[in-house]
């Protein structure tokens, strides 16, 4: 194995959720995250485990000046826009952040000579499912500009490859769940819209109560069925395929799930078993544009890098969100 220690790695978007997440881990690792930012959706107290360079990735200059100064051996790119239902009613907002921001990054990275590069893709970039359980080969028809956007970073990924050996890793997260299981931080979207982060604020009564869109699903249940992934178990994996990559592994993609499926019910009665408080529910209407199923095959990443996810329960993955929730997550709002 490579001598870890203090190597420089540029983490954009350190300072959301996900990021943060792998911030810790990396700084675990021996690594020296640097986190670049415009704080937009990132918080100054995620970052923890290295600098926090403010920036924008469509801001050449700035990159430029960051490259320069720490001259990182890698990139993990997180910095994005992830609302689904916004970028349907701002596309061009989601291309201008994502698409061409990432393309700002990439040709920062050739002409720097700083590779490889690990990307947050997503399930998003599959559209309807057209199997219970969908790997890799599964074809990409995303059904938003959110999930386009990240499908033409993807092929933009491939081309720089090609033409200029820039080699990357893109990971596709199925519904990124949970908290650092130290509770040192943990999910604050602004506004939130995932389930389980709404479940506990309905449970601990910091939030209103949830609303199920949908109950008449060709489902066990009625209720939608999606793959949650703990946010430990991404950040595992971004640390694998940057060790990969290090060690001159070619270009790929890998799903990340856990691959079970949870209903909307079940993660309702996970987060009542969890808290011990009831979870007030209202029930609505289904949601355009939401499959009825969702779950991922990740046996590729298995198989090539070795990765299972730790925390495949659903009470484990709500534990650490729950932890966070009651703990560091009520005490944050002075902290920004
Ligand atoms: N959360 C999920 O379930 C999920 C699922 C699939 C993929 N993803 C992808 O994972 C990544 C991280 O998601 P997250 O949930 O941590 O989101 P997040 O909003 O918490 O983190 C994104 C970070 O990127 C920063 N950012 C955004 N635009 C930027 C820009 N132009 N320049 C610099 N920084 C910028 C934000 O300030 C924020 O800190 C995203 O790329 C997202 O598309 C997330």
């Amino acid at each position: 194995m490579h001598d870890t220690i203090g190597i420089p790695i540029l983490v954009t978007g350190g300072a959301g959720y996900i990021g943060s997440h792998a911030c810790k881990l990396l700084h675990q690792a021996g690594y020296r995250p640097i986190v670049y930012d415009n704080l937009v959706h990132g918080h100054r107290w995620a970052v923890r485990w290295g600098p926090l360079e403010e920036g924008d990735i469509r801001d050449r200059a700035r990159l430029d000046a960051v490259f320069e100064s720490h001259r990182p051996a890698a990139v993990m790119h997180f910095a994005a826009f992830c609302y689904v239902g916004e970028s349907v009613q701002h596309p061009g907002k989601y291309y201008r952040n994502n698409v061409a921001g990432t393309l700002t990054l990439l040709e920062a990275m050739r002409d720097h000579g700083v590779a490889p590069l690990v990307f947050s893709s997503t399930c998003a970039t599959y559209g309807d499912p057209r199997s219970e359980r969908i790997d890799e080969d599964h074809p990409q028809n995303p059904i938003n500009p959110y999930g386009a956007s990240k499908l033409m970073v993807e092929r933009m990924l491939a081309d720089f490859d090609r033409a200029h050996g820039l080699r990357a890793i893109a990971l596709r997260y199925f519904n990124a769940a949970g908290a650092d299981p130290e509770a040192e931080i943990g999910e604050d979207h602004d506004p939130e819209t995932h389930l389980i982060p709404l479940a506990i604020a309905a449970a601990a009564g910091t939030g209103p109560g949830l609303t199920v869109y949908g109950t008449d699903y060709d489902t066990p249940d009625g209720t939608c069925i999606r793959d949650y992934i703990h946010v430990a178990d991404l950040a595992q994996a971004h640390l694998r395929a940057l060790e990969a990559l290090l060690g001159g592994a070619p270009s790929r993609v890998y799903n990340l799930g856990n691959g079970q499926g949870f209903s909307v019910r079940d993660v309702i009665a996970a987060t009542e078993r969890v808290t011990g408080s009831t979870v007030p529910v209202e029930f609505g209407a289904r949601r355009a544009g939401d499959p009825p199923r969702l779950v991922g095959d990740a046996s590729r990443i298995h198989d090539e890098l070795g990765w299972v996810p730790a925390y495949a329960s659903l009470d484990a993955i709500i534990r650490t969100a729950w932890d966070w929730h009651r703990g560091p997550a009520l005490e944050r709002e002075d902290r920004d």
